[in-house]
């Protein structure tokens, strides 16, 4: 092996061009996914634009090729209602967009927690959260959203098995074709703040790490992948995703499928907040941290910046 001085590393440093070049990642708008909130009441976010929330009617495409669908719903309850009925936020917002943008994809995001007045993700019995008989909602919801329009489903809720009872609901509806996009390890993270504010989703007891993961673990990530594959994921996510990129790269070394990540609405709030101080640039803070998600080996990144991006990139 050649060294010093027949070996500069820094000469295909040199100009733009030749790093571009040699650049073993790129950043591709067609493999992001911008998350959206839709409520009855529009309520725009000045420090997280990206977090504001929009009517039905005031929705936008942001230019990018990909949405995720988050709903305020108008009331909630103890099962999430608004989750799954016909006229749901979301529901309403799936049928405007199908109108309106006939070639955006649309994602919706599959849980109970904006739709219960508890803001735990699955119905409560005895004070905990009851795994089993949440998963009929969650298989409800997904076919509510497939009728009304996704072009494919994103269960975040965390319970046992809900893949499995998503796939046999959607079959059983002649959704064969749908697929399921599953937050497969999916952490119980300090990273979700200025999501829960956004959404209205916080519970109000207690906290979400009965179901959703231990940030210390990742072999357990692996066994979530597994079975989320095995009853039927078609892509498997990680979330959230700078503090969690070795376990984007051990799942990604893993397994053959598509595999997402989701930029969270607090390492998107971090890079803003930083920002506003004017101690980092927000392009650059946000083009390194999506450049970083994708070489730990993400296909899909779902972020807050995507709209940005449309106009960076
Ligand atoms: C719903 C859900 C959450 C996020 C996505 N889906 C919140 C949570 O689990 O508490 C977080 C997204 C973000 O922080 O950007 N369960």
């Amino acid at each position: 092996m050649s060294t010093f001085p027949a070996t500069r590393l820094r000469r295909l440093r040199r100009t733009g061009a030749l790093r571009e070049l040699v650049a073993e990642t790129h950043l591709d708008l067609a493999d992001m996914v911008m998350p959206l909130f839709v409520s009855p009441e529009a309520l725009p976010n000045e420090a997280l634009p990206a977090m504001s929330r929009h009517t039905v009617d005031g929705l936008a495409s942001a230019g990018v090729p990909a949405v995720l669908l988050f709903g305020i719903p108008e009331a909630k309850d103890d099962e999430g209602t608004g989750a799954w009925i016909d006229d749901g936020i979301v529901q309403q917002a799936l049928r405007a967009l199908r109108e309106r943008f006939p070639e955006l994809l649309l994602l919706t995001d599959v849980c109970l927690c904006e739709y219960t007045a508890h803001g735990h993700c699955g119905v409560l019995h005895g004070g905990e959260v009851d795994n089993d008989a949440t998963l009929d909602l969650l298989a409800r919801t997904s076919i509510s959203h497939v009728e009304a329009g996704a072009d494919a489903v994103c269960p975040s809720d965390m319970m046992d098995g809900r893949v499995g009872a998503i796939r046999h609901a959607l079959d059983d509806a002649g959704y064969e074709q749908t697929p399921i996009v599953a937050y497969s390890a999916k952490y119980a993270s300090a990273f979700y703040g200025p999501f829960r504010e956004a959404a209205d989703s916080a519970p109000s007891f207690g906290d979400r790490r009965g179901y959703q993961m231990n940030p210390a673990n990742v072999r357990e990530a692996l066994r979530e992948c597994e079975l989320d594959l095995a009853e039927g994921a078609d892509v498997i996510m990680v979330k959230p995703a700078l503090p969690y990129l070795d376990v984007i790269r051990a799942v990604r070394e893993r397994f053959q499928v598509p595999v997402a990540a989701y930029n969270v609405s607090g390492e998107y709030g971090m890079v803003r907040a930083a920002a506003a101080r004017g101690w980092l640039d927000e392009r650059q803070a946000a083009l390194e941290s999506l450049t970083a998600i994708k070489r730990a080996g993400a296909d899909i990144v779902v972020t807050y910046w995507a709209k940005d991006l449309a106009a960076w990139l």
